[in-house]
């Protein structure tokens, strides 16, 4: 797998896009792809360490930057703004997750220089980040450069010009081996320890400057013209809510110089080599599909917590797009790519929701409700995060009030229903009978106190708002609805497990005091909750929907520019949706529709749908697929693999787009290649693009590791590790002994 992205020109107006698409990461930490010689208001990301913000609750804090390298040749700037640029090229490898940059100026005087750096973010030392670089120049002169831990970072508020600093500067130290900077939240939850130190070839002389942006090392040398020098910025953070850790911060320093670059490095590229021999996919017949799909993949993973303290975000460790916040994007959008291939780390996420279960419980009891309420956006401590409200300007005339937190209540039911996913993957008893069950169950609470009765319609859930965001405060949402059937009933069948099997499944029964009346009473607003009206086959998306302004528009559109601003003005008063929601509801729960019925409502919301929130493209794609609409299908594929890419959404510089890049996967899982979860059986009914001639991919199945090739008429699968595993494709059923490879063969559909 050889797969580099390069990117040649050089314009600040776009930096912020590349800052997104080039970020490394490690899952612990961030650094976005802002070239180092330049300032930029971007520091660093740190996954889980948030604080209090006005308006957003809490947000993920941009910690002071450690990446910045300014060098002058003769008091002369080594930069891309103030000088004359000869040569730009940055080259993102995402096979050994590594940045590349190659410059080359001429100063105002006259002077040629060529400067090359190679940046990681350590895949297995969750605390480590280097930057090597090389530096040459045409003549004899004084190369100064200037090494910073910068602590005046801050991040940008509701507006750009309002910056918030989160933290206070503790400590700022140096030593021999390098510079230090201990920092806290203002909230004193969080300390950040950072240590760095630049090294060089020979005894240079080093100074060190603290002021009130930070902490510096300063090296100068007398270059000879013609020859190259090296340096390495060796980089260690760590964050904790212990108090100090500023030893360990130097102690990973010495360690990391001591082994050097290259033996880091080696580390590093074993460590995505293990990645990808699990996460590679091939697309025969389509290098333009498989290269979107593999960039959409690679900042997936890079952004894969590694602890249960925080979960994926929905821009990623790659910037500040919804504070850092984690949404139902991770758990329906982002997670099943996990669960397939890296599950246990998906325990891990799902273990998130499950730590914060208290706090959903207090939620629920704040909006009187029983059970657990999940927060519609959540940060570190799983109370409800989202802004009831955004100024629109500084004197606070203008604001936008916010109603999804109040309202948008199917993430609950999503939640949940990750879990089952996660579960049907992988069968992990332990995680579910001891957690999953305790989330499924307090969660059917929640619906069972949610829902209310109307003596004509039976249980209805009022005032929501549901994954289609222009329609607030409406009753009976058809996804909502239906997901919080889904829960009910999934709650009452794992309820029954439990009775069976007995042990740590009975204990949770028993810890959260459910019974069996409680269990007939969920069943009973299970089969009486309302499911909005069918006309000519199409569900009302809520009550009243049909009754709306009719507008149309071209399904291979995106987003609301294209509308007339009149419409734009009253998009609510209009049958317009702003992403997938009946048809999100039938791509989550396909075996409920016949595809008959699946057709209709797609034919009807997809010319109503703008697309507006990149969450829409991927479920249109998967059912477009099964219908056989393979064009529009495709276009949605190759639009959301190349969403950050090509900056579709005109928003990359706030970070990556995660559950674009999970719906990516899940295309061509469950849409492409029909890979479905019968019982205990994988199902694969393929359906691929007419240019594609086969799909190769792993994954866990029950804990069997898979290699499946696919194509239209042919399925190669082999089970590569000690378990068995039953699959099913073309009508024909087998199962799969350890390290037995089998072809099953039938008509391309
Ligand atoms: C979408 C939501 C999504 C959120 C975060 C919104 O624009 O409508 O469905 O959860 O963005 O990505």
């Amino acid at each position: 797998m050889k797969y580099s992205f390069k990117f040649k020109e050089y314009d600040p107006k776009i930096e912020g896009i590349y800052g997104t698409i080039l970020t490394l990461g490690n899952g612990h930490i961030g650094i976005r792809g802002e070239i180092e010689l330049e300032p930029t208001i971007y520091g660093t990301t740190i996954a889980g360490v948030y604080d209090y913000a006005p308006y957003f609750y809490r947000e993920i804090i941009n910690a002071p930057r450690v990446i910045g390298i300014q060098a002058l040749f003769n008091g002369e700037p080594i930069c891309l703004s103030g000088q004359k640029l000869l040569n730009y090229e940055r080259e993102l490898d995402i096979e050994d997750a590594t940045l590349k940059t190659f410059v080359s100026v001429k100063t105002q005087s006259g002077a040629k220089i060529d400067y090359e750096s190679i940046r990681i973010v350590h895949g297995k030392r969750k605390n480590l980040a280097i930057l090597k670089f090389k530096i040459k120049a045409d003549r004899d002169g004084l190369l100064t450069l200037i090494s910073p831990i910068e602590t005046d970072v801050a991040n940008p508020s509701y507006r750009n010009e309002i910056m918030i600093k989160h933290y206070n500067v503790e400590e700022l130290e140096e030593s021999k081996k390098g510079i230090y900077a201990g920092v806290r939240t203002l909230d004193g939850k969080y300390k950040i320890e950072i240590a760095s130190s630049l090294v060089s070839e020979g005894n240079i002389k080093r100074t060190v400057v603290k002021n009130t942006k930070g902490i510096t090392e300063i090296l100068n040398v007398k270059i000879e013209k013609g020859k190259t020098y090296e340096f390495i910025k060796y980089i260690v953070i760590i964050s904790s809510e212990d108090s100090n850790l500023k030893d360990k911060a130097f102690q990973e320093i010495e360690e990391a110089r001591a082994l050097g670059f290259d033996k880091l490095y080696k580390e590093h590229k074993e460590y995505w080599e293990k990645i990808w021999e699990k996460a590679n996919i091939e697309i025969d017949g389509d290098d333009q599909a498989e290269k979107g799909l593999k960039f959409s993949l690679f900042h997936l993973i890079q952004s894969m917590p590694k602890d249960s303290k925080i979960s994926l975000t929905a821009r990623g460790i790659h910037g500040f797009g919804y504070r850092g916040h984690v949404f139902w994007d991770t758990e329906i959008y982002a997670l099943p790519f996990f669960m397939a291939v890296f599950p246990e780390k998906t325990r891990e996420m799902l273990m998130y929701r499950y730590n914060n279960l208290d706090a959903a419980r207090e939620n629920a009891k704040l909006n009187g409700y029983k059970g657990a309420q999940f927060p519609w956006e959540s940060a570190d401590d799983g109370y409800e995060a989202t802004p009831p409200l955004i100024p629109l300007d500084m004197i606070g005339k203008g604001v936008v009030r916010i109603y999804t937190g109040e309202e948008e209540h199917h993430i609950t039911a999503d939640i949940a229903y990750a879990v089952e996913l996660y579960y049907k993957f992988t069968n992990d008893d332990d995680f579910m009978s001891k957690y999953g069950l305790e989330i499924i169950l307090e969660t059917a609470r929640f619906w069972a106190s949610r829902v209310e009765y109307d003596k004509e319609k039976g249980y209805v859930i009022k005032k929501v708002i549901g994954p289609d965001e222009y329609h607030e405060h409406v009753n009976n949402n058809f996804f909502t609805n239906l997901m919080a059937k889904y829960n009910l009933i999934l709650a009452a069948e794992y309820y029954r497990k439990a009775k069976e099997l007995g042990g740590d499944w009975l204990e949770t029964v028993k810890r959260i005091g459910v019974n069996e009346e409680e269990v007939m009473k969920w069943l009973e607003i299970a089969e009486k909750i309302y499911i909005p009206r069918q006309v000519n086959g199409v569900f009302e998306q809520f009550d009243g929907y049909f009754d709306l302004m009719d507008y149309t528009i071209d399904p291979y559109g995106i987003g609301e520019n294209r509308l007339p601003e009149e419409v734009k003005r009253n998009l609510g008063k209009t049958k317009l949706i702003k992403q997938a929601d009946v048809i999100a509801a039938q791509y989550l729960l396909k075996e409920q529709f016949d595809l008959e019925t699946i057709k209709k409502n797609f034919d009807y919301y997809v010319v109503r749908t703008t697309h507006a929130s990149s969450l829409s493209m991927p479920a249109y794609s998967i059912v477009a697929s099964w219908l056989g609409y393979e064009d529009l299908a495709y276009d949605y594929f190759i639009k959301c693999a190349f969403i950050d890419l090509h900056n579709i959404y005109g928003n990359t510089q706030d970070g990556f787009h995660l559950a674009t890049a999970g719906g990516v996967w899940q295309i061509l899982f469950r849409g492409f290649c029909g890979i479905e979860i019968k019982g205990d059986t994988l199902k694969i009914t393929p359906r691929l693009p007419q240019k594609w001639r086969s799909v190769k991919l792993k994954f866990f199945f029950k804990g069997a590791l898979l290699s499946l090739e696919i194509k239209n008429d042919e399925v190669k699968a082999k089970v590569i590790n000690d378990k068995s595993a039953k699959i099913s494709a073309f009508s024909k059923d087998v199962l799969l002994k350890p390290g037995e490879e089998i072809i099953l063969r039938g008509e391309a559909r």
